[in-house]
């Protein structure tokens, strides 16, 4: 059953609402983002995705879908690793994003073996039972239905199969003045003067409020079919990666 309200960073709106704002929130960003993950993070993006990658354990002849894959930073990471065997679909619901990405992949060279996928999470138009990797980095949150995405992804993964999600997460109660200070007052001044947008970022601290802890995420992961579920935390918690296996049809 869809759910009847969901948030948009703090307030409550209907799904219809929230992938309306979402869509529009990385409309505005989509010509920024990569130096504002840069100045955001203080770098630290990069080093989260490489290690988000290179436990994905991903191999020559593996399909992969790049779930939110934005402007591409996992499809380039992952690409490598299938020396030339396989295929990596980058898909994502918005165009600027997948654009960006389109052409950032080009000037270095990485064609071959991707292809690209304009759509949703909660309506992927993928064969079942066809993915050895589903990667979703720092796109969950971002999700007008999160249980029906997941669900969705389950289907789509090989019996052996693997999704692994990095995302924001809750970081360990001695960070978390600091971090409340730094997301809360920082990130939408740094938006603001930067890429001259407050409000997006504003709604990237508060969508990572609202997004489900740890322990939740492993539940729901869980709970959409997937097996042996575990999570590390980096940096504190700040961010988590979460995998889950799919063992049977
Ligand atoms: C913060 S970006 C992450 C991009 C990239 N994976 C990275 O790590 O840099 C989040 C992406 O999620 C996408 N997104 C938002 N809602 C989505 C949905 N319902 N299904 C799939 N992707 C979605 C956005 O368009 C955006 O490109």
């Amino acid at each position: 059953m869809p759910e009847k309200t969901t948030h948009f960073g703090y307030k409550d709106v209907t799904p219809e609402e929230k992938t309306q704002k979402v869509g529009k929130v990385f409309d505005a960003v989509a010509g920024n983002y990569d130096i504002m993950n840069d100045v955001m993070s203080l770098g630290l993006h990069r080093v989260w995705k490489r290690y988000f990658v290179h436990i994905a354990n991903v191999r020559p002849h593996h399909q992969i879908l790049d779930l939110a894959a934005g402007t591409g930073d996992i499809t380039a990471l992952l690409a490598p690793k299938l020396s030339g065997k396989g295929a990596i679909t980058m898909c994502d619901p918005n165009a600027a994003m997948l654009e960006q990405g389109r052409q950032r992949l080009i000037d270095r060279g990485l064609f071959k073996h991707i292809y690209y996928a304009q759509a949703k999470a909660e309506s992927l138009p993928f064969e079942e039972n066809h993915f050895d990797r589903v990667t979703l980095a720092f796109g969950l949150r971002n999700f007008t239905d999160k249980g029906r995405a997941l669900r969705a992804i389950f289907n789509l993964i090989k019996p052996g199969g693997q999704l692994l999600i990095l995302e924001f997460s809750k970081p360990k109660k001695w960070m978390r003045g600091f971090y409340d200070t730094y997301s809360f007052k920082l990130l939408p001044q740094m938006g603001k003067m930067i890429a001259k947008d407050a409000e997006s970022y504003q709604y990237l601290a508060e969508s990572i409020r609202k997004h489900p802890d740890q322990e939740t995420l492993q539940f729901m992961l869980e709970a959409a079919g997937f097996e042996q579920c575990n999570f590390i935390n980096l940096n504190g918690g700040i961010v988590s990666i979460h995998r889950g296996h799919k063992l049977t049809a």
